[in-house]
This record gives C-alpha cells, structure tokens and sequence, in this order.
C-alpha cells in the first residue's frame, strides 16, 4: 500500500488540514497521528474491520486492547456501557474534569457503539481524550470515537517523531500525519475505574500523587509494584504482560550511587568490547563524563526527568539504528515521573537489573 505522508503545523491547525485524514478513517482507513504523548495509529473505533486493520499493521496480538479517543467529555457516554453506573459516572467525570483533554486514559464498561475486535474481547473499554491540537482536529473532522495503539510496530519503542512512524509503518497505513515531536514523550496513565478501588495499570505523566488528589483510595496494579516480570501476577492492562518498548540491542540498568553505576558500566563495556560486540551507554547528562566509552547517547538531565522522558523511545530508537548490540544505562528513581520511566525502562530491559 502506498502511504500518504503529510505534514501538518500543530501551532495552527485549520479543519481543511485533516480534511482527507478524517475521510480516510471514515471509509476504515488507517491514519497515524500525533498525540501529546506518543504517535497514535488511528482507526474507526466502531468498526471491527478497522481495528483488525489496526492489529495487522502493528503485528500486535488480537487481545491487546485499543485506547478510544474521544474529542469532548459529552463523547464518552457514546463509548461507555448502559451499566456506566453513577459511582463509575462519578469518578469519570471528576478525572475528566481535572485531566481532560490529556494523558490520562480510564477504563470504562464497554458501550455497544464499541464492538469486542476493538477492546480484545473484553467488556470494558479504554477511553482518553488527548490534549493534542491535531489529533483534537482529527477526531473532530471525523466524528467518529478513533481507536489508537502507539503508532509503533508491537514490541518495538513507541514513536515520539513522525520519522520514528515513518520507519516502522510506511506501506503499512494509509496516511501518516507529520506533526513533530511529542511533547510528553511516553504513553498515557491508565486508570481503571470500573473495580472497587480505582487502580493505575500503567504509570504516565499523570501521577499516582495526582489521582489520589481527586480519587484518594487509588492505588497501583500489582503487576506494577512487583516491577519485574512476574509468572503469578497477571497485569489487568492485557498489553504490560509483552515485551514492550525494547530496543533490538540488549539493554541492562544498573541502580546504585554515581561511582557504583558509572565504574560497573565502564568495566561491564571493557568486557563486552573484549568479546568483540558493539556496545552502547543510555546516560543523564551529569554522567556522561564518568563513561570510558566510544558510543554515549544523552537522555538529558538528572534534575529534568520530564527532559529524560521525552528522549526516552527517540534514544532506544537511535541504537537500534546504529546496530548496537548492547546498551548499558541508569536508573531514574527520584521525582514524580520515575514510575512511568522506570516502568518503561525495566520493560525495556527484560527486567534485567544489576544492583551495585
Ligand atoms: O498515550 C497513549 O495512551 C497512546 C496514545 C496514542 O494515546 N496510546 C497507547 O496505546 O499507548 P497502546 O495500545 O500502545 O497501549 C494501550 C494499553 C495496553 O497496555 C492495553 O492492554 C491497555 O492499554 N488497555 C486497553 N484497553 C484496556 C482495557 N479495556 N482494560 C485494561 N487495559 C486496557
Ligand atoms: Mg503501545
């Protein structure tokens, strides 16, 4: 297929910019979309034929649910179930009006709008309605709930560029939007809502600090807290069980103070050099100096996490582009983002971490 490539200025969008993008998802086509986030590959969220398109083009596994994007608050009760009960109701509406539009995405009863190839089989539905300028245009345009996974093919980091988009799904979708980069730079917080108490399933840009400012009694999935790759604690979000976000080069973190991370690295790179493998190291800006290596990509600094943040997928990416084999990098544990960091980074790592 042939991919239409567009770019669009985020700082002024006008409706006849997205004009064939909402033609495109109107006749179940795939667009991929920036988002504030990440890159979204988008599709008609009430059409199952669109999500199988979704499915196919990522490679992802069919029961991996999609994230329903929404432009306005008064669009949710189109997506959300007869049994989106007045508790339900109530929560939804206090996050929507604290975090909406954003990067948060709730956990609904499914509505019969949303058919069961879109949320994976399950009777529950993930809905956000993002802050991005173009992909509030799109939606719009559209009028129609647009289901998008991060525009990545699965298992690989998601995409904070259009290039990154370009390289994974050019011939793969109808159009892809140029918008440049994310501002966010990793995917949004899920909350689900639907249980008894309200629970985080993946940390983002919103924190746990943030929700439990409008729903005290929140708290994190298991599979979160256990932060490793745990055969008895099934995640409730069916996608943090893959291997997410990894670069093709194997990646270790080491957590431990300045002079144990950087001397640990420097001799574990001696080694891997010694065997002749291409070696890498992922570092905060005040470290770099630490490192005796040739191959050093900067994340950006310790006292900047949301710096880190956005660099994060554009980095793993950039090794993957060089063919290195392995990438060696810290740990980020202090300030509000370090949950969603770390979570994608330990994800990244296949939970390979050296303690020092
Ligand atoms: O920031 C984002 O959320 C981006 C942008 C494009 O909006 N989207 C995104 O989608 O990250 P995706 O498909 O890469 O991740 C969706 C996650 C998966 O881990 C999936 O399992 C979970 O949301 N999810 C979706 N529907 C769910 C449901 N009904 N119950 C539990 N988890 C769900
Ligand atoms: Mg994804």
């Amino acid at each position: 297929m042939d991919t239409v490539i567009i770019k669009i200025d985020a700082g002024n969008v006008s409706a006849k910019d997205v004009e064939e993008a909402a033609r495109i998802l109107n006749y179940g086509g795939l667009v991929a979309f920036p988002t504030e986030t990440v890159y979204g590959l988008g599709g008609d969220a009430r059409n199952p034929d669109a999500s199988a398109k979704i499915y196919a083009a990522k490679g992802r596994p069919s029961d991996n649910p999609l994230i329903v994007h929404i432009a306005d608050l008064d669009e949710l009760g189109g997506v959300c179930g007869v049994n989106y009960v007045t508790a339900v109701t109530q929560r939804a509406e206090a996050l929507a009006r604290r975090f909406w539009p954003g990067p948060l995405t709730m956990i609904l009863p499914r509505g019969k709008a949303i058919p069961k190839e879109t949320t994976g089989g399950l009777d529950t539905v993930a809905v956000r309605c993002p802050s991005h300028p173009i992909a509030r245009a799109l939606i719009r345009a559209a009028h129609l709930p647009v289901a998008a996974p991060s525009a990545n093919l699965s298992g690989r980091p998601s995409t904070t560029k259009a290039e990154h988009v370009i390289e994974d799904l050019n011939g793969r979708v109808d159009m892809i939007i140029d918008g440049g980069s994310s501002d966010i730079g990793l995917e949004s917080t899920i909350i689900d809502i639907t249980s008894g108490i309200p629970c985080v399933l993946r940390p983002g840009y919103i924190s746990i600090e943030q929700l439990r400012e409008v729903l005290p009694e929140t708290e994190y999935d298991r599979a979160i807290v256990s932060g490793k790759q745990d055969a008895d604690i099934k995640p409730k979000a069916p996608g943090m069980k893959y291997r997410h976000y990894a670069p093709k080069g194997e990646l270790t973190i080491y957590r431990g103070s300045l002079k144990a991370v950087t001397e640990a690295i420097n001799s574990a790179v001696k080694a891997e050099q010694a065997k002749g493998r291409s070696v890498g190291v992922m570092a905060s800006s005040e470290y770099t100096g630490m490192y005796e290596c040739a191959d050093i990509k900067i994340l950006g600094s310790r006292k900047n996490e949301e710096e880190i943040a956005v660099h994060l997928f554009d980095v793993l990416r950039s090794f993957d582009a060089d063919g290195t084999e392995v990438i060696f990098g810290e740990c980020f544990d202090d300030g509000s983002l370090s949950a969603a960091i770390m979570n994608r980074l330990m994800k990244a790592a296949g939970y390979r971490i050296v303690e020092v």
